[in-house]
């Protein structure tokens, strides 16, 4: 992939720039990276706050030659790629929690948010990843429940360094998901990085119900598969998912 990196002092989101450029044409591998975002956004239309040099900004024009079944695991990928990243470049040791929240210590350092639209030359994906690099301004309603690159390591989380380590991991997991078992390679390297993929008792917040359960690994399509206390398994594609402790 040629990466052809954009870079904003300050953008609404990343996301919709890299949006606008592949509807303009834009050739895969187009980032847009900005110092600072005012409308930053999270999975379920939340906001992503992103101060002026607090976070890595970045988003990536993908146009995946994949099976519809295997476009959900874009992001397990992208929650690998920056599990490696985490640990070559600085030292961190992070976990992920289904589907593609990257953590450390049970705080959460990055977020990751796909997006898909339709473009002239076809289907495009949108991988949006906001990874803390300092928490000195987190507001207080995130100060309990996320953490930063600063906060985790004693090295300096320099963009230099990290966006082109970023960059290096999310192709060598993108080109294998285009491989023959690229499903089941991904769904294997996710697992081993993740605390939450087997025997961790759970909740999932889904729209219209909450479950608990425990996790009994992922299917190919990225699904989280749960085992109720019934002895009955689901398969969840959408919720947020909580470790959970009996009374
Ligand atoms: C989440 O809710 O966990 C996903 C957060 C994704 C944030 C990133 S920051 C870069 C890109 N631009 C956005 O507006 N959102 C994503």
């Amino acid at each position: 992939m040629n990466f052809k990196i954009l870079r904003f002092e300050t953008i609404s989101s990343t996301n919709d720039e890299a949006l606008k450029q592949a509807k303009l044409g834009a050739d895969e591998g187009i980032c847009v990276v900005a110092d600072e975002q005012t409308k930053g956004r999270g999975r379920h239309g939340r906001e992503w706050i992103s101060p002026k040099g607090a976070g890595l900004y970045f988003s990536l024009v993908l146009r995946p030659q994949i099976s519809p079944q295997r476009l959900p695991l874009l992001t397990l990928i992208s929650a690998v790629a920056v599990f490696d990243t985490l640990h070559e470049t600085f030292g961190i040791t992070a976990d992920i929690k289904w589907a593609n929240d990257v953590l450390v210590n049970d705080k959460k350092i990055c977020g990751i948010l796909a997006e898909t639209t339709e473009t002239a030359r076809g289907f495009s994906v949108i991988l949006g990843i906001g990874i803390n690099l300092k928490s000195s301004n987190f507001p207080p309603e995130i100060a309990d429940i996320a953490t930063s690159i600063e906060a985790e390591s004693e090295i300096e989380p320099k963009l230099e360094i990290l966006l082109p380590n970023l960059t290096k991991n999310l192709e060598f997991y993108y080109r294998k998901l285009h491989s023959t078992d690229g499903d089941v390679f991904t769904c294997n390297e996710w697992s081993k990085r993740s605390s939450f993929a087997f025997g961790k008792l759970v909740k999932v917040f889904m729209p219209n119900e909450i479950i608990i359960g425990t996790t009994r690994g992922i299917e190919l399509d990225g699904a989280l598969r749960l085992e109720k206390d019934s002895g009955e398994t689901v398969k969840i594609y959408a919720g947020d998912v909580e470790k959970f402790r009996r009374l």
